[in-house]
């Protein structure tokens, strides 16, 4: 059954146009990629589902999700699915931590936040969070402040943020990129983990590896135009389009 459905989404940034009717839907239990060269509109797809786009911007199309389009819900309302519904892994993540707090209260606060019943096992959970994004002594990092942790750690606090709720959706824009290659693979596993309790989601990269590795269907995505599609094996075995072969043939 399908968890996100996506119709002809257009998004202008001023007269730019930088999203062409781009439609994919998503399934419940499985980890949708997303690849494309910097600037083809990977971010503004994620941007777009979360409406987290800037005043100058404007939308065109369906986001269908849990039955609801969200395009039509209210602010409010968005806040609610912002986080504990769908959650998002940014591509920077650092900018989105408050240099104030320590990264754990910041974790609790997600949670708290939405499950304001459940505040006694708000610790458990943040510490179980940031156990399952690869951060060694979570009750010991729990204590440290942003500055006081590598980007590397900082990325891991901002996925422990993003699944402390539980959400349904995982929106993740290259959460390897600044990994070392056994933290990367704690993180896919992590994916592949939220994937098997029947949760999705989406992962862009640029890393036709990390597709090969945990994805079941990509989307390549080109200027803002979708010019490929389809599961994971026959993408690699028999791509269709010319842009396509060429990002293959450079790995
Ligand atoms: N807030 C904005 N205002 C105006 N233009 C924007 C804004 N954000 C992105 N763009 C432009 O929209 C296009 C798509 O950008 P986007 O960030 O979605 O690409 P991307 O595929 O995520 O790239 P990268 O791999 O570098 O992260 C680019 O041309 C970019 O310059
Ligand atoms: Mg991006």
């Amino acid at each position: 059954m399908s968890l996100l459905k996506v119709e002809g989404l257009n998004l202008w940034y001023g007269d730019k146009k930088v999203l062409h009717d781009v439609s994919f839907e998503v399934e419940e239990g499985e980890i949708l990629c997303i690849v494309g060269e910097s600037g083809s509109g990977k971010s503004s797809i994620l941007y777009s589902i979360l409406r987290l786009l800037p005043e100058s911007s404007r939308v065109e199309g369906r986001i269908m999700f849990a039955g609801r389009n969200l395009l039509d819900l209210s602010e409010r309302e968005m806040r609610n699915v912002r986080g504990k519904e769908i959650g998002m892994i940014f591509q920077e993540p650092s900018a989105y931590l408050d240099p104030l707090f320590t990264v754990g209260s910041q974790i609790r606060e997600t949670f708290e936040s939405h499950f304001p019943n459940k505040k006694g096992e708000a610790y458990e959970r943040t510490l179980e969070a940031m156990k399952n994004a690869g951060i060694p002594s979570p009750e010991e990092k729990y204590r440290s402040y942003p500055h006081q942790l590598s980007g590397g750690l900082k990325q891991r606090v901002c996925i422990a943020m993003a699944t402390v709720c539980g959400p349904k959706l995982l929106l993740a824009d290259e959460p390897t990129t600044a990994l070392d290659v056994s933290v990367q693979k704690r993180i896919l596993n992590l994916f592949r983990r939220i994937r098997s309790e029947g949760r999705s989601v989406i992962l862009v990269t640029h890393d036709f590896g990390v597709v090969a590795e945990v994805g079941d269907r990509v989307v390549v995505l080109k200027d803002g135009r979708i010019v490929e599609r389809g599961d994971v094996y026959s993408v690699f075995d028999s791509p269709k389009d010319s842009y396509t072969k060429m990002l293959l043939e450079a790995i």
